[in-house]
């Protein structure tokens, strides 16, 4: 414990928590700690964390919303031991002790996130090694080329909508789109589906009256994708889920694209946006991307340390008594991973102006046996995306300056709300005459020699031409609550 306060010190005393202790004695006791949902939180959250790690050192007491105490990890190492020892620390958020005690009020914010469910990111042992293995194994059949085709093709479709026009939003109009597109192809889904399910998506982001409808849209469209992948399996992940010896049931499966979804769309947006922008700002950035000396894919490794797409995370439950980062952390606790803290923690990178180019060291994927097996579809929608990009339009450039950017930050996540730029404008991709064509790649209808054709590695090169996907279809119809998915993404986006 490196805390300079006394009061802190006699928090993490070996002896155990004083009753006054926040984290053991009870919701409501808040002793002038930190809040991770309050404005000082969203105005500056790095500041924040390192305010944190100044007083309490590697593991610090928090309040989340109703302050209800947790803690948040902020030293790497111990973001290591947490995330590796499952044992210590469970997956299972029906042991926090305010859950069992009946502190959590049903409309908690934080229900979203860590009320239970039966699938792999709330589950321990061999229960969840079962779901897990199937959801990596499904995840790793993809061959990198496959996804590059599929991304590229997207990223000029999207590209085309505003290459003639000369300026154009990159947040709205490219990266809140690319990764769903390209998703929805990975899942199994028709390509009319991409579009809608952004659509339905961005609707619940915005936590409209029409959100319950759209996460009902996004439920019913998975149920019924894996209907019919049953009776026509193809080479996607709703195929490979079906299919693994693990033996999940239909409601397993949805279950788990719908974890997939939520997993891979914001994360991936978000890294988007953030190394889109590094490479539009950063003169030293765009000086060595133009002159060979720094790749795409280490501006993106660049970004995963100092801007991780997931700042916190929770989903950590101490399972026994126990001491972490000098703090006593009781059986029933819970434990955030501050994953943007631990990258920038002083005792893993002494010096943070020292180039971090090609380090896969970082923890925005988190680590151990929960650690993100989408990564290198993350990675590949960011890097070919943007390398698309600029090469319609290699002169693009900010429209506003710099600081007049904005961010909104969330207790997940900060993220970019624009990103406006001017270019020359350029000529379509595809010609206007080809949209809504059919040829896309082949849905589950189509003749299985047809989806062979498409499936990941064995199609066509990743630079053969390729065809537009369909205009936006109608969002959902319109209802009157929010929903579990809306609240949910509502919140990471802040
Ligand atoms: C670049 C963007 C991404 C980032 C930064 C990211 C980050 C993360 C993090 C921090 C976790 C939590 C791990 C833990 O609890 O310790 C996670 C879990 C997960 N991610 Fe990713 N992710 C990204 C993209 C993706 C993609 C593209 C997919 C799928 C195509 C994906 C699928 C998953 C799944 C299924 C889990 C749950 C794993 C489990 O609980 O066992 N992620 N991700």
């Amino acid at each position: 414990m490196t805390s300079s306060s006394p009061d802190r010190t006699r928090t993490t005393s070996p002896s155990g928590p004083p009753p006054e202790c926040p984290a053991h004695a009870g919701a409501g006791s808040t002793d002038g700690l930190a809040r991770l949902f309050g404005p000082e939180a969203a105005a500056d959250p790095m500041g924040m964390y390192e305010r944190l790690r100044a007083e309490h050192g590697p593991v610090a007491p928090v309040l989340l919303d109703g302050d209800l105490p947790a803690w948040l990890v902020v030293g790497y190492r111990e973001i290591l031991e947490v995330a590796g020892t499952p044992g210590r620390f469970s997956r299972d958020s029906r042991t926090w002790r305010w859950f069992k005690e009946g502190k959590v009020p049903p409309d908690s914010p934080l229900l979203p996130m860590i009320a239970w469910q039966p699938v792999c990111l709330f589950l321990d042992g061999a229960e969840r090694d079962r779901l897990r293995t199937a959801v990596t194994d499904s995840l790793s059949h993809f061959h990198h080329q496959g996804i590059r085709r599929h991304i590229i093709r997207f990223a000029h479709q999207l590209t085309d909508e505003f290459s003639e026009r000369g300026k154009a939003d990159l947040v709205a109009e490219y990266t809140e789109q690319l990764p769903m597109l390209v998703l929805t192809q990975l899942l199994g889904m028709p390509d009319e589906f991409g579009p809608r399910l952004v659509a339905a998506s961005r609707d619940m982001v915005a936590g409209t009256e029409t959100s319950v409808a759209s996460n009902e849209f996004i439920v019913e469209t998975l149920a019924d994708l894996v209907r019919r992948k049953r009776k026509d399996l193809g080479q996607d992940i709703a195929s490979w889920l079906i299919e693994h010896p693990s033996g999940l049931t239909d409601e397993e499966v949805w279950n788990h694209l719908r974890v997939i979804l939520i997993a891979a769309n914001e994360t991936t947006v978000n890294l988007l946006k953030s190394t889109l922008r590094m490479v539009l700002t950063d003169p030293r950035c765009h000086a060595s991307l133009a002159g060979g000396q720094m790749v795409l894919p280490d501006v993106v490794e660049h970004v995963l340390w100092t801007e991780p797409p997931l700042m916190t995370i929770p989903g950590r439950w101490a399972a026994v008594d126990t001491e972490i980062g000098g703090q006593k952390v009781e059986a029933g606790d819970m434990l955030l991973l501050g994953l943007a803290a631990g990258n920038h923690d002083p005792a893993a990178r002494p010096d943070p102006s020292a180039p971090l180019y090609g380090n896969r060291g970082h923890l925005a994927f988190s680590s151990g046996p929960q650690e993100c097996p989408g990564q290198n579809i993350g990675r590949a929608i960011a890097d070919t995306g943007i390398d698309t990009l600029l090469a319609r339009l290699p002169d693009a450039r900010l429209s506003i300056p710099e600081t007049d950017l904005r961010w909104v930050s969330g207790w997940m996540t900060r993220h970019l709300t624009s990103l406006p730029v001017t270019f020359t404008p350029g000529p379509r991709h595809f010609s206007a005459s080809d949209d809504g064509a059919a040829g896309t790649v082949p849905g589950p209808g189509a003749p299985s020699d047809a989806r062979d054709a498409a499936a990941p590695g064995s199609g066509p090169a990743a630079d053969a031409p390729l065809p537009p996907v369909p205009p936006y279809p109608s969002a959902p119809p319109p209802r009157s609550r929010r929903s579990w998915w809306g609240s949910l993404r509502a919140w990471l986006r802040g």
